[in-house]
């Protein structure tokens, strides 16, 4: 084996797999599903379109979408054991990590058994399904209240808003939370999705990949970033006070969350079409106050520093007005990225090589091995 010579720190600029899913094109800051600009899909598709797309490479007709849709709806409640265990765990748990962990539960509870790489469709078909079902229970049992069950007539995003709060959602809310789950659903070898990926190319099954991929989700660096940005909001509380935090975090080189992209050197292309639905969001609600701090953080920010906009600066606000809890946001990327990370599960399957990148070593080399009773203390850390 040839020794790398460097190190790509945070494996910037690696291309790590083909994939027919996302095309993210950061200098022109465009975003394709399968070919389809997302600019499109978010202003004519649902959700269910957007999964179809992602996982057969093609948008359905419209029966292949009624019965695509309706698989998925019956697909929705969890298992009464899985319902019986939420209800034993602490009501302050942290919502991701209550994600994480049923997803890791209902594969024990997934009785069809077999080869990982067989059994995947109909597992990736149930994990999207269920994974807003989760959020939703949670929050009933934490809040004290029997989880609703989940409504076959509504779709994905109806259904979320129905289960978290007991009523038929406005058909404008739902409509934006359906566009958000398009928006959301893929974006090519992000840090979950590569994780998802990497678990995948073991020939581990779907849930196991799923499980590392909600852990790699859960980080503020990448979709805790939308709950960081709504908390930092609600800490500044007006917009007379955006301008001197902005200053101040930038002067002493911190971050401001929902700003700066690995890929993207133009605006997030989900960020520009979220920017526009917070606006129409505010409108609903009449509550402008979040959008025009954020609308004052992004010009404070890149008149300071060129950093784009990204999808969780947005879809923070967005949210937030639609009333679901800030620690849930992450929980509801999940609830749509599902679909890409069980699509590039499908996809690492299809065509299989474990993933095993090379280190290069840095540290001791040849030390004489020194037995236990003749060691002195190094000093720590190590
Ligand atoms: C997304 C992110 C992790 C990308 O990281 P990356 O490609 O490794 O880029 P780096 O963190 O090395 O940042 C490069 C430079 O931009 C600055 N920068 C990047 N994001 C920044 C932000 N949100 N606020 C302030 N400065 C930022 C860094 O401080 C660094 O500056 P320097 O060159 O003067 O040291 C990073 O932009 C970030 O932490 N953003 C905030 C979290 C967030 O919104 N995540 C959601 C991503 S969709």
């Amino acid at each position: 084996m040839t020794e790398p010579v460097t190190v790509a720190k945070g494996l910037e600029g690696i291309v790590a797999a083909a994939t027919k899913l996302s095309d993210v094109q950061g200098q022109a800051g465009r975003l394709l599903y399968c070919g389809y600009d997302i600019a499109d899909l978010a202003a004519h598709s649902t959700f269910e379109e957007t999964v179809y797309l992602l996982w057969y490479d093609a948008l359905p007709t419209q029966a292949q979408l009624d019965t695509f849709q309706s698989k998925l709806a019956a697909a929705r409640a969890l298992p009464d054991g899985v319902i019986a265990q939420l209800q034993t765990y602490p009501h302050d748990a942290t919502p991701m990590d209550i994600l994480r962990t049923v997803v890791s539960l209902l594969g024990v509870y997934d009785h069809e058994k077999g080869e990982a790489v067989k059994t995947a469709e109909t597992q990736a078909l149930r994990l999207t399904a269920q994974m807003a079902t989760i959020a939703a229970a949670w929050n009933s049992i934490r809040n004290g209240h029997a989880p609703l069950a989940p409504r076959a007539d509504l779709n994905h995003a109806a259904n979320f808003l129905y289960m978290l709060n007991g009523v038929e959602p406005d058909p404008r809310a739902a409509r934006i939370l359906d566009t958000a789950f398009v928006l959301h659903a893929d974006h090519s070898l992000n840090a979950s999705t590569f994780v998802a990926r990497a678990i995948a190319s073991t020939l581990s099954d779907m849930y196991s990949a799923i499980v590392g991929a909600l852990a790699a989700l859960k980080g503020p660096l990448h979709g805790g970033a939308n709950e960081a940005t709504m908390r930092t909001l609600l800490k500044l509380g007006s917009v007379e006070a955006v301008e001197p935090y902005v200053v101040e975090t930038l002067a002493h080189k911190g971050k401001i969350m929902g700003f700066g992209h690995r890929v993207y050197r133009a605006d997030d292309p989900r960020a520009v079409i979220l920017e526009k639905i917070a606006r129409q969001a505010a409108k609903v609600t009449g509550n402008y106050k979040w959008f025009e701090m954020q609308e004052k953080m992004r010009a404070a920010v890149q008149a300071r520093k060129n950093l784009p906009v990204n999808v969780d600066f947005y879809s923070a606000s967005v949210y937030y007005s639609l009333g679901i809890p800030v620690d849930l946001f992450t929980p509801v990327f999940a609830a749509s990225r599902i679909a890409g990370w069980t699509a590039h599960v499908l996809e690492q399957y299809a065509d299989n090589r474990l993933i095993r990148p090379d280190a290069l070593y840095v540290g001791k080399k040849d030390l004489n091995y020194i037995p236990l009773a003749a060691r002195v203390a190094a000093p720590h850390p190590t």
